[in-house]
Order: C-alpha cells, then structure tokens, then sequence
C-alpha cells in the first residue's frame, strides 16, 4: 500500500482576499477546523504515514505551531518544504522529489475538501504503480479547473481553465504519480500565466499511455473562492459531525 503523501499549500490565495491578506489561505477555518486539517485526515484515512505539506508566503511557523509532528493525526512522519514563489502547482510540487525517492505517491491539493474516503483509489493506483492516475468529478463550473476530453468513453486530452469547457469533468486536485514525475515536471515551461502547470504533467501521462481515472462518486470541492469555501464548509460540517458520531463523542 502507498504510504508517501504531499499536500500543496503555496500560493497566493487571491481569490479570498481580504481573508488571506495576512494569512495562508489554508489557516482559515472551514467548518470547524483549518482548511488543512481536511486533506491530511483524507490522505490519513487513505493511509499515508508519511507527509510533506509544501507551504508559500510567510505563514510557515503558524502551520508547525498548528501541526507540529503530525502525531496529533497519526503520521509517522510529517516534513515542511517552503516554495518561495507561487510559480505554480506543479512548481510546488517539484519541491517533493528529495522526499518522494522514486516512490510512487499520491498529491492533494491544501484547498481540496472531499465527504469520502479516496482510499479505493489509492489501492487502485498501487496495483500498477508505474501509471499516473486522476480523480474526475462532474461539476457545475468546470472552466474555472483541468477539464477531461473524453471521446468514445476515452480520456484524450485535459484542457487547463477552458472556454467554453468541453465536458463537465473537472480534474480534481488529487492526482497519483509514479515517482518519475520529477523529471517531467522539471522540464515544464511556464504556461501563459507564467505557471507550471500540472495540467501539463497529466497530458505528459496521457499522451503517453500512462494515465488512469476514476470519477469520484462523492461530494468534492476545493475552498479557493468564496462560493467554494461556503460549500467546502458545508461539507466539512457533514463530515466532522459523521466523525464525531462514529467515535460516539459530544456533538460539536
Ligand atoms: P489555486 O487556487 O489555483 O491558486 P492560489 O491558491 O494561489 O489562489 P488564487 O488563484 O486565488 O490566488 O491553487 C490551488 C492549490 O494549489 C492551493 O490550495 C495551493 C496550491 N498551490 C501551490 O501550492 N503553489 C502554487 O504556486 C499555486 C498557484 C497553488
């Protein structure tokens, strides 16, 4: 089973501005605990032991004083690395390769809130490690994401931010990647909003044969705009008061 996990956490946050003028979009509180307390449980209950969370701007002693060594959510190992510039998704996700070491590993994006578990995915992606894999989730906005091409129930191309979208099928912020991405992503350009794109590794997989999906039957959201942070929220309720109840605590 896969046991290495990264979470992204850089960038900017503009889209909620005034809320990250002074602070790390994923300190914010979604539902009743900071935004990133919801892709590490995800990945947790998955199990990953071991986690690197990629952080940007100048809020990186609030994330060790709030998360410490990661025991608190019963990792063995949890790692900080520091982007200096938001350059990107993939330009985050190019700090991991010292700690990923060839392995095999699955990505979340900090923003990403999802009601389920994504573990039968993650089995999946074990099973042959040497593919990429994505999760896809049918939804309202998708020009605002990646968005899939599939033609004759094929997956053929993934669009970045398209207008108009050619399918509803958003790319969702958790991907799954043998540990030869980093060759990959060290060898992107920097699109034309002078991003690494991670939409471009995916196409890299895809066009090479080495690409698998799913389409992720539970509620996904990420927390980035203010309509998506009200929804995440939503969710992250639903999901805390069905943790509490399993674990028979006091409702919150
Ligand atoms: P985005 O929402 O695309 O970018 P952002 O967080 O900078 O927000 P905005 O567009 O409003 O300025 O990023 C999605 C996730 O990806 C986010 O939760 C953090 C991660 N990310 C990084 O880790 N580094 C980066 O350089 C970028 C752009 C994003």
């Amino acid at each position: 089973m896969l046991r290495k996990g990264v979470i992204l956490a850089g960038g900017t946050g503009s889209r909620l501005n005034p809320l990250t003028r002074v602070t790390n979009k994923h300190l914010l509180p979604v539902g009743p605990e900071p935004m990133i307390f919801h892709p590490i449980r995800t990945l947790v209950e998955a199990g990953i032991t071991e986690l690197l969370i990629v952080l940007g701007g100048e809020s990186v002693g609030d994330f060790v004083r709030l998360l410490g060594d990661g025991s608190e959510f019963g990792l063995s190992i949890l790692y900080y690395a520091h982007q200096a510039r938001p350059d990107g998704i993939a330009g985050a996700l190019r700090l991991a390769e010292r700690f990923i070491n060839g392995e095999p590993f699955v990505v979340m994006l900090g923003d990403n809130v999802v009601d389920s578990s994504i573990r039968p995915y993650l089995e999946r992606f074990a099973e042959s490690p040497e593919r990429a894999r994505i999760l896809l989730k049918k939804v309202p906005h998708p020009e605002r994401f990646g968005v899939a091409v599939i033609r004759d129930g094929t997956l053929v191309e993934i669009l970045e931010k398209p207008a108009p979208p050619p399918s509803d099928l958003a790319v969702t912020g958790i991907y799954m990647y043998p540990g030869d991405v980093f060759p990959i992503v060290r060898n992107l350009k920097p699109s034309g909003r002078g991003e690494l794109e991670i939409t471009d590794v995916n196409n890299h997989y895809l066009h090479a044969g080495r690409l698998d999906y799913d389409i992720f039957p539970g509620t996904w959201t990420d927390a980035g705009t203010f309509p998506s942070l009200r929804s995440a929220a939503e969710t992250a309720w639903k999901v805390a008061e069905a943790r509490r109840d399993k674990e028979k605590k006091e409702p919150i």
